[in-house]
């Protein structure tokens, strides 16, 4: 009879947390796709890497998982604040969190780049990154 109530305990315990992950956004995501995701950012780009895929794609806004081989990371920060174009034009939509999240939002992104890089190539994946990261974040 013990057995039972503790199958049954444990049973309980486990579709309640079940219930409450399905409502919350994982703990096992990173500081930065959280940030990604509250502040709308998932709404128009997905991001593959990162299994971020949109149901409707769109055709006009980029997936982000490899911006980082192509934008510097003090770059990004300035374009989706709006402080820089690129193509002419301005980043649609200007983040609202504050300087740390961005930081925080912007080395994720750059970061699975570097993942990318890594599973591609074991060349491709030198210092690009973290020398831009050093050299231009601070002006
Ligand atoms: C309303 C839709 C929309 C939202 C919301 C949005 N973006 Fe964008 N974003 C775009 C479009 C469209 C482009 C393409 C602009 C271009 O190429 O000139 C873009 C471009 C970018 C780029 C450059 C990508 C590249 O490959 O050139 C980055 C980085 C980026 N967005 C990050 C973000 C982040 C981070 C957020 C959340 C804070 C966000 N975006 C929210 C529409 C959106």
């Amino acid at each position: 009879m013990k057995k039972v109530t503790a199958y049954l305990l444990a049973m309980s315990v486990l579709i309640v947390l079940y219930g409450f992950q399905a409502n919350q956004i994982n703990d096992d995501v990173p500081a930065g796709e959280k940030i990604f995701i509250e502040n709308k950012c998932a709404t128009c780009h997905s991001v593959e890497a990162a299994g971020i895929i949109l149901k409707k794609k769109k055709k006009t806004v980029p997936d982000l998982s490899d911006v980082g081989s192509k934008l510097e990371p003090a770059f990004i920060m300035k374009f989706i604040t709006k402080q820089e174009t690129l193509n002419d034009a301005k980043h649609m939509y200007g983040f609202k969190g504050s300087d740390e999240d961005l930081k925080t939002l912007v080395d994720w992104l750059v970061g699975l780049s570097k993942q990318n890089a890594m599973d591609s190539s074991a060349t491709k994946c030198d210092s690009t990154v973290t020398k831009s990261d050093s050299t231009k974040i601070n002006n």
